[in-house]
C-alpha cells in the first residue's frame, strides 16, 4: 500500500526514521552509515532508504523544506507505515550571540512563526519525546559534542519579509535558533501518538553573520547523524 507521496509498501520502512531536509543527504547517510540500504521511495525525488545500523533496521528519508512538506511525510510515516520514532536532523540559524556555528541544538520546544499550528488543538504543545530528549543530551555529553538545549522557532520564512525579520523577535522569547520544520514534526508526532526529536546543527550565526563552509557542514553533520543513529540503539 502506497500513499500519494510515498511508494513504500507496508513493512518497507523501519520503525525508527532519520529525516534530514535534503533527500540527497538521506542518500548520503544511507550510503555512508547503513548496511545494504534499499531505496523505498523516489516519488517527487523525496528519497528514502532502509538498511541496517549496527544490526538494527533504520530508515532515512528527506522531509523537504517547511512545515507543510514535513507535515505530509511525517503524518504518512506514523499513520500509514507504523513508524514509532522520527528524528529530524537539520541545520538552523542561531539567534543568540553566544551560540556559535557547529554547535548542536536539541530542540525542547518549537515556538511558532508559521501557519501549521492552526490545524491542531490549541492546547497541544509542540514538544519532543522526553526520553529521546534526555538520551540525546547524555549522548552529546559522553561524546564531548558542544550543544545547547532549549526552544527553537519554526518559521515559514527563510528570507526577510516585508514585515521585518520576524525570527529575530523570537530571540527575546528565548529561541536559540530558527529553522523551518520542527513544529510540524512535533505536533504531527503527538497527534499520531509517535515519538519525535529535532537535532539541529548551527550552520549560520544570524547575529554575527558567521557561516559554516561546505566542508565544515559535512563534519558537523557527521556528529549529528552519529548522535541520531545512536538514539536508534536505545
Ligand atoms: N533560517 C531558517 N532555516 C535555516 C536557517 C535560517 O537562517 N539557517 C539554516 N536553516
Amino acid at each position: 500500500m502506497a500513499t500519494p507521496h510515498n511508494a513504500a509498501k507496508k513493512g518497507d520502512i523501519a520503525p525508527f526514521v532519520l529525516m534530514p531536509g535534503d533527500p540527497l543527504r538521506a542518500r548520503w547517510i544511507s550510503e555512508t552509515y547503513l548496511q545494504n540500504p534499499v531505496c523505498f521511495n523516489s516519488v517527487r525525488g523525496m528519497l528514502g532508504y532502509t538498511g541496517l545500523y549496527h544490526g538494527k533496521r533504520v530508515s532515512v528519508m528527506g522531509s523537504g523544506m517547511g512545515c507543510p512538506s514535513m507535515g505530509i511525510y511525517a503524518y504518512e510515516l506514523f499513520q500509514e507505515y507504523g513508524v514509532d520514532t522520527v528524528i529530524r536532523i537539520g541545520t538552523a540559524g542561531a539567534l543568540q550571540p553566544d551560540l556559535p556555528v557547529r554547535h548542536l541544538v536539541i530542540a525542547t520546544k518549537a515556538l511558532c512563526d508559521c501557519g501549521f499550528a492552526a490545524g491542531f488543538a490549541p492546547d497541544r504543545k509542540p514538544v519532543p519525546d522526553g526520553s529521546l530528549c534526555q538520551r540525546a543530551q547524555t549522548l552529546c555529553q559522553e561524546r564531548h559534542i558542544p550543544f545547547a538545549c532549549g526552544p527553537v522557532v519554526t518559521s515559514d520564512f527563510f528570507y526577510p519579509t516585508e514585515q521585518g525579520t520576524a525570527p529575530l523577535l523570537f530571540a527575546n522569547q528565548g529561541a536559540l535558533c530558527v529553522e523551518m520544520e520542527t513544529l510540524a514534526l512535533y505536533l504531527t508526532a503527538q497527534s499520531c501518538h509517535g515519538r519525535a526529536l529535532s537535532l539541529l546543527t548551527i550552520s549560520d550565526q544570524l547575529c554575527t553573520g558567521e557561516a559554516l563552509s561546505h566542508e565544515e557542514r559535512e563534519t558537523s553533520l557527521r556528529l549529528m547523524v552519529e548522535t541520531a543513529l545512536a538514539l536508534a540503539e536505545g
